[in-house]
């Protein structure tokens, strides 16, 4: 989700709201433990290091003094074996409306929000007229987190494209912008909730014309915010999720907000519900399931409750306890929401499950580590919200490969503890763990089940003493080495006082990536060692591999609240951006983009700049790496009455430039923006990105 300023008269809980009040430490007082103002930021050192960051000074200052990582265990993977050369020229900052990419690159648009995708196909149309029913046999808007799933006869030439639908802009989505009278037209509130969700989508290349496109076959699938789904693990039949739809407490409708994704060693979609809170309204009283995610006390984000005619499906999102008991209203609707979702895309007539062993919170994504026959299955996942935690998820079952989503339901979920020493702890969130316990009845919190641990997740997460971080967005697990890496954002809720003097990001508005090797390579380990891999700002306020003296960011890849993040199959780690849009418009760092870097050197290049005002999330290749599939959302969100459209993209036709061309300026009497996603490639059929 963007950072822009949210509409006051829809929105009532940020995107990324600050609602952990607890004492936990914060990783930033942490940070500044470990690295003195002078190593980690001065310009001084910056300038002095620059100069030795050339290709071949690179892997020395990899494997200089810093951080102290266990090596891996005897028998597993090497690391770093896999070294990858960035062989594309950096693309300059641009605010230019269309996607620029380096020379040597193309791209083609596909699936873009309103294409038509089951049932009756129905056309888009480009004055936003199309009604809900219309809309759910469509693609959705705002394409986020996103896989691709080969088929075995054709891997690099035709699969699944499952994709995140994680909001809407409403003077984007209707004509004119939305009616927000109190009630709402039921059928805008029916076309919005359509809006969201997942596509799965068929998709094959040409192989004459190297273009993909859409299949109208049989796996074409929408998931909405109103699709009926499945409640699986510890939750399911708890009476906190008991609800007039459910009296029993096994099923919900509908994911909400869908940011970052995950997949399965079998062959599933993990779709991650975030910022579902606002959606929400409470006029009763919150408790604590609901004040700490940030469930409304005024109205729901888009009014959905309002709908007129008071349709069950509509009237849900009023969470008030206006029944004699749970059975008779939706005061735990809210409880249906927060998890992460599995669905099979395979099967299109299958139910997604909501998978709560895994937590409930603002779930950015969910990472799988490489899979070991024999071992548990490990997930790890950020609570993208100011000061939320970092967790991981260890099955109770081991992997084989007859394994399937039901080795979800049992395990340990895990949050984490950054230690000032470069150690870090996961502390389990158990309710049958005496440690647990212990530490309950020393904060005074009583949980009543494991259930209740789990839909309360960032309240036992605050009673365990996990350390506060500054939004975990995406994180990527090193396909060898098994590293993790996680993007932190930004925070702008981080004040001077909170943190050290010798810590000059307080606030934070830049981000960093943070990268952690679990203890004896073990991905299911209760210990890991932790580092910085960048400060990420501008050339005076950014350096790479601080604890190893790196340089500073140059023009050729200053960047700002990293976001989407992505180990492909070759070693490059992609970086994407979600700026805020006073940091794309009056910033040095243009739009919102997409970077390459070589986790082994620290090198990072700006591959990719995307139109106006859309932020750059979701990135999967086939499996060759010659086709990188890249989702732009919500280009032209400033749009309104006022300034028209502020991007055309793609419906322009200046679908992509390269360094150099002419600046494409948005037309406010243009085509109306729409979230779509890109597919690169090379001129000459290379892998993208590298040799
Ligand atoms: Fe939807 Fe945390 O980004
Ligand atoms: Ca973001
Ligand atoms: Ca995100």
């Amino acid at each position: 989700m963007n950072d822009k300023i949210p509409d006051s008269a829809l929105l009532d809980a940020t995107d990324e709201a600050n609602s952990n009040t607890s004492d936990n430490p914060h990783f930033s007082s942490i940070l500044a433990k470990r690295l003195s103002r002078r190593q980690m930021l001065s310009g001084s050192l910056t300038a002095a290091v620059a100069g030795m960051f050339s290709a071949t000074a690179m892997p020395q200052l990899a494997n200089a003094k810093g951080p102290k990582f266990l090596p891996p265990a005897a028998g597993t993977n090497p690391a770093f074996a896999l070294n990858p050369l960035l062989t594309f020229a950096a693309v300059p900052p641009t605010r230019s409306d269309t996607a620029t990419v380096p020379h040597g690159y193309r791209v083609q648009t596909l699936i873009p929000w309103g294409t038509p995708l089951t049932g009756s196909y129905p056309d888009y149309r480009p004055d936003a007229s199309n009604s809900g029913a219309e809309q759910e046999q469509q693609v959705g808007s705002h394409h986020d987190g996103m896989h691709y799933f080969p088929m075995p006869q054709n891997p690099n030439g035709h699969g699944l494209l499952c994709v995140n639908h994680e909001y809407v802009d409403q003077y984007n989505f209707h004509p004119g912008g939305a009616n927000n009278a109190n009630p709402r037209p039921a059928d805008q509130v029916r076309k919005e909730i359509a809006g969201h969700g997942v596509s799965v989508v068929e998709i094959k290349k040409d192989s004459a014309s190297g273009t993909w496109d859409l299949v109208r076959g049989v796996y074409n699938r929408r998931i909405t915010a109103g699709t009926p789904m499945e409640i699986h693990g510890p939750v399911r039949g708890s009476d906190l999720v008991k609800t007039r739809y459910s009296p029993e407490g096994t099923m919900t409708r509908g994911t909400i907000n869908n940011c970052g994704h995950g997949y399965t060693p079998w062959g599933t979609y993990l779709t991650c519900e975030e910022n579902w809170a606002g959606y929400f309204v409470n006029k009763t009283g919150r408790p604590r399931e609901h004040s700490r995610y940030g469930v409304s006390t005024g109205n729901g984000r888009y009014r959905w409750e309002t709908a007129q005619g008071g349709a069950d499906e509509y009237i849900r999102f009023d969470a008030s306890a206006t029944g004699a008991d749970p059975s008779q209203d939706y005061r735990n609707e809210p409880n249906g929401q927060g998890w992460i979702v599995e669905i099979d895309p395979f099967n299109p007539f299958s139910l997604p499950k909501k998978r709560t062993a895994m937590g409930r919170f603002a779930h950015e994504g969910c990472w799988l580590a490489p899979p070991q026959q024999g071992q548990p299955v490990v997930f790890y996942s950020g609570d993208d919200a100011r000061n939320e935690y970092v967790y991981k998820f260890v099955t109770r079952a081991r992997y084989h490969k007859g394994v399937n989503g039901d080795i979800l339901d049992q395990g340990t979920l895990y949050v984490a503890r950054f230690h000032d020493d470069g150690s870090g702890d996961w502390l389990a969130l158990d309710f049958d763990s005496p440690d647990f316990q212990a530490a309950a009845l020393a904060k005074g919190v009583t949980f009543a089940d494991q259930a209740d641990v789990l839909v309360n997740t960032r309240l036992a997460a605050d009673v365990v003493g996990a350390t506060k971080m500054d939004r975990p967005e995406w994180g990527t697990v090193h396909p060898q080495t098994r590293e993790v890496y996680m993007t932190m954002t930004n925070n702008s809720s981080r004040t001077a006082a909170a943190i050290d003097a010798a810590n000059p990001r307080g606030p934070n508005p830049y981000g960093h990536i943070i990268r952690w090797r679990e203890q004896g390579n073990r991905s299911w380990a209760t210990r890991f060692e932790w580092d910085l891999f960048v400060l990420s700002g501008t050339e005076d306020d950014s350096q790479v591999l601080p604890e190893q003296g790196g340089p500073g960011l140059s023009q050729d890849n200053i960047h700002a609240s990293p976001d989407g993040l992505w180990l492909d199959q070759h070693g490059v780690l992609w970086i994407q951006t979600d700026m805020s849009g006073s940091q794309q418009q009056s910033g040095p760092f243009g739009a919102n983009q997409m970077l390459a870097a070589n986790p082994v050197t620290g090198e990072i290049k700006r591959f990719l700049v995307g139109p106006n005002d859309q932020e750059t999330t979701g990135v999967v290749s086939t499996p060759d790496g010659r086709n990188l599939f890249v989702n732009f959302q919500h280009p032209g969100d400033r749009s309104n009455a006022a300034l028209g459209f502020t991007s055309n993209w793609p419906d322009s036709g200046n679908v992509f430039a390269h360094p150099g061309d002419p600046q494409v300026v948005a037309n406010p009497a243009g085509p109306r923006p729409r979230s779509a996603t890109i597919v690169i490639t090379r001129d000459d059929g290379g892998i993208v990105g590298v040799n």
